[in-house]
This record gives structure tokens, C-alpha cells and sequence, in this order.
């Protein structure tokens, strides 16, 4: 059997075999026989920007694996940086590699106290804080001019170290401003994960204790949310990033891109969701309202998964030993019981929508204590390494700047009057 694919143009008879490739077949052949007809794609659903070692994703099987790795493994013995470090460089560090990334990312955390606080206030108090993240990521772009240099891998390597390390900081400073406390410097010597807690939650006066289960929950959380190939922030960033601008004004647009409700803002959606809905009894008329296309059912769905999202599944089953340290929160009643009304229920059914990343993750962590606002910043910190991890694999294969085409059908040429 010929692995390829034949074009037939009916107006001419002419054709065109296109091998098929990583199940892929590239559309520089196709446009060899057609120029000028182009595959209408809204939403980019079919077809493939780029290759890529990164992420591999079945969405059929509910399968997430990081450069090989599946994600349940990886949740369970390995640290954030560690797998910030596997999706950078391929290879999980060994033990002195490690030791030095960690240094790296605990040197890089800092950032100048008056710059940061002049930068801080400069916001409102009460904006939100992902609209404050994006311009703080896009103010550091003025601190490091020579990060420009993006042909250059090793001057790339080390943005991305400096922008991963700063993004706890940026987040705990964000957090401190909105809450009118004051900022708390990065601890060099803690780790990545208790030192963002530390300048989180730090009250004046007193020591903060990070508890050994919420440090585990929180470096499982930042594991599972630290790459999905090419998903609405990653292209953003690659997007931006192929006209070869900053990679701080690359991160920028993925931050923006995150915020929104369809993407990682679904986390805060959920939880606004949870808490309108009240109680059990509230559960089928909302179901109801949903079904009548009113409005959707928040954290539920996914363009690549019609199976179960692998991260949902983990996330649910770390309630239990994360509220034997928190208090248990009242809303997971409300999302288990929409979750079993949903997966029996044709309109989801048929659909294939499913628990999706953003359903159970809110609920972890408002009990540990992050306040609503501050969700989708917690799947920013994470993702920082997959945006750099595509942003950096991009650069190495020395990409074309990205330039989509559109299908135009406004008015034909027209005279003024
Ligand atoms: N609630 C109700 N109906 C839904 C939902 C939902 N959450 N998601 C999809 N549908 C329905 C659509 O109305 C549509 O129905 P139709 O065929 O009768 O018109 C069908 O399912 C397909 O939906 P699309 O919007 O075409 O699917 P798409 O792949 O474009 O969107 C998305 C995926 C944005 C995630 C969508 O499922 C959604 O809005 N979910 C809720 C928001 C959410 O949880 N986002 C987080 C995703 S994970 C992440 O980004 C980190």
C-alpha cells in the first residue's frame, strides 16, 4: 500500500501524489497543483504549524506524555524544575544538573525591589491580576534590551531561565499589591514551589510553614499544566515570536492569551460557575441551561480530547490527602455531581465532553488558599517553560515567520462615487 495521498483537480484533470509524512502531508505540494486555493481551517482545527519533540498528545486515549514521559509518572517523582529542565533540554538533569538549574532559577528569581514595587503600583488594586502579569512579563522586555538577540541559542537559554525563575515573584508581588501587603523578596534558599508559597503567604511578623502536602500538590500542579503542544497561548507565543520580537513580548502574548475563559481563564470560571450554582438542588436547571445553549458548562471540553483529560483524572484524585491539611471545599459536592450528571447525559455524551484540565484544579487551590483572581496565574507560572520550550524549538529550526491566509469574500472592487 502507497503511503501517499492523491489531488485530483476535476477542472483540469491534473494531479498531485503528496507522501504522507508523520502522518502529515505538507501543503507546499498541495500548492504546487493549486495555488491560490487554500485549506479553510477555522480555528486552525486540522492542520499541524509545525513539528514538534515537545508535547505528545491523544486526545482518544486521553494520553499526555512530555518528551516521552507520561504525565502520571512525571506528576508523581519529579519536581516542576525538573520538568521545566526535561522539556527545555529533552533529557530529565541528573543530580548535578540539577543542583545547578536550581541554582540558576533561585539566582534569576530576584528582581530589583524599587523597579518591581514602582512597577506594582503603577496598577490599579483591584485589576486583574492576569492583566497585570502580561504587563509585567512585557515591562521586563525593557530591562533586558539584549534579550533581542534571539538567533542566539545560548543568549535564548538564558532569557528563558531569567523568565521561568521571575515568574513566582512576579506572581506573589501581583498577589501582595492586590491584597495592599507588603512585597517579599525571593528566598534563595528554599525551592521553587515553598519559596512562591513563602512570598505568597508570608503574613508580617510571622514564619510561614509550607506544609510537605501542599508543596507536593502545588509541584504536581505546575508539572501537569507545564506544556500542551500547540494550544491557543503556545501559538500565541510562537505567533509572536516568529517576527523574531523578544521572547519576554512573546510571553506577553501568551499571557494574554491564557486569560481568556475558553482557555486557561476556565479554572477562575469554574470556581465563579461552582459558587452561582449554589447547592445540588441548582444542579439541573443550570444542567438545563446549558443543554438550551444559554451558556457552557465551565472546565468541561477540549479540542484535542474527546476521552478524559489524563490531567483532570490526577487532579481529582489528589483531594482527598490535599484536605487532610485544608479545610475540604464545599463546591466539590456541586462539581462531582455535575461531572456524574454530564457523563450520563447524550448532549455531553455525544459531544465527547469531559472534565477538562481547568474543572477540579480551582477547587485545590482555593483550599490551600489562592484567591480566585490569581487561578489562571497559577497556570502561568508553569507554562512559561513549555511557551520557552516551543519558543526556543522554533528558533532552532529557524522557523518562517507565521502568516496565515484568509478567504476573502467582502465586496469586489467598487468605485467612490
Ligand atoms: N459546555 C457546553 N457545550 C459545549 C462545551 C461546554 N463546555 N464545550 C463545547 N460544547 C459544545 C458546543 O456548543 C458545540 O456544540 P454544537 O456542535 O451543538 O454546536 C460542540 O460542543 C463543539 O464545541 P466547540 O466550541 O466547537 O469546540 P472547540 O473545540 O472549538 O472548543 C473549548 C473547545 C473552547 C475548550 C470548549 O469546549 C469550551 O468552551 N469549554 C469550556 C471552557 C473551558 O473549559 N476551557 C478550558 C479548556 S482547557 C484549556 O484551555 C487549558
Amino acid at each position: 500500500m502507497s503511503e501517499t495521498i492523491t489531488i485530483t483537480d476535476n477542472r483540469t484533470n491534473e494531479s498531485v501524489e503528496i507522501p504522507i509524512l508523520n502522518k502529515s502531508v505538507t501543503s507546499r505540494d498541495w500548492t504546487k497543483l493549486l495555488p491560490g486555493i487554500w485549506f479553510y481551517d477555522p480555528g486552525l482545527a486540522t492542520t499541524a504549524v509545525t513539528q514538534s519533540s515537545i508535547a505528545e498528545i491523544n486526545g482518544n486515549e486521553g494520553m499526555l506524555r512530555y518528551r516521552g514521559y507520561p504525565i502520571e509518572q512525571l506528576g508523581d517523582k519529579c519536581s516542576y524544575p525538573e520538568v521545566a529542565y526535561l522539556l527545555l533540554f529533552g533529557e530529565l538533569p541528573d543530580a548535578d544538573q540539577l543542583s545547578v538549574w536550581r541554582a540558576e532559577l533561585a539566582d534569576r528569581s530576584v528582581i530589583d525591589e524599587t523597579y518591581l514595587s514602582n512597577l506594582m503600583n503603577a496598577f490599579p488594586q483591584n485589576a486583574h491580576p492576569m492583566a497585570m502579569l502580561a504587563s509585567s512579563v512585557a515591562a521586563l522586555s525593557m530591562l533586558y534590551p539584549e534579550s533581542r538577540d534571539v538567533e542566539n541559542p545560548e543568549n535564548r537559554m538564558i532569557q528563558t531561565a531569567r523568565l521561568i525563575a521571575k515568574m513566582p515573584t512576579l506572581a506573589a508581588a501581583i498577589h501582595r499589591r492586590r491584597t495592599g501587603q507588603a512585597y517579599i523578596p525571593p528566598n534563595v534558599d528554599i525551592p521553587f514551589v515553598p519559596n512562591f508559597l513563602h512570598m505568597m503567604f508570608q503574613e508580617e511578623g510571622k514564619d510561614y510553614e509550607c506544609h510537605p502536602v501542599i508543596a507536593k500538590a502545588m509541584d504536581v500542579l505546575f508539572t501537569l499544566h507545564a506544556d500542551h503542544g500547540q494550544n491557543c497561548s503556545t501559538t500565541a507565543a510562537r505567533v509572536v515570536g516568529s517576527s523574531h520580537a523578544d521572547p519576554y513580548s512573546a510571553v506577553t502574548a501568551a499571557c494574554s492569551a491564557l486569560y481568556g475563559p475558553r482557555h486557561g481563564g476556565a479554572n477562575e470560571a469554574v470556581l465563579k460557575m461552582l459558587a452561582e450554582i449554589e447547592s445540588l438542588e441548582n444542579v439541573d436547571a443550570f444542567m438545563q441551561s446549558v443543554k438550551s445553549g444559554d451558556r457552557r458548562l465551565m472546565g468541561f471540553g477540549h479540542r484535542i480530547y474527546k476521552n478524559y483529560d489524563p490531567r483532570a483524572r490526577i487532579i481529582k484524585q489528589m483531594f482527598e490527602e490535599v484536605f487532610t491539611v485544608t479545610k475540604a471545599n464545599p463546591l466539590l459536592d456541586i462539581a462531582r455531581k455535575l461531572e456524574e450528571t454530564a457523563l450520563g447525559d447524550d448532549y455531553f455524551v455525544s459531544r465527547k465532553l469531559y472534565p477538562n484540565v481547568d474543572f477540579y484544579s480551582g477547587l485545590i487551590y482555593e483550599a490551600i488558599g489562592f484567591p480566585v483572581a490569581m487561578f489562571t496565574v497559577l497556570f502561568a507560572i508553569p507554562r512559561t517553560s513549555g511557551w520557552l520550550a516551543h519558543w526556543n524549538e522554533m528558533h532552532s529550526n529557524n522557523e518562517r515567520i507565521a502568516r496565515p491566509c484568509q478567504v476573502y469574500i467582502g465586496s469586489p472592487q467598487r468605485d467612490l462615487p
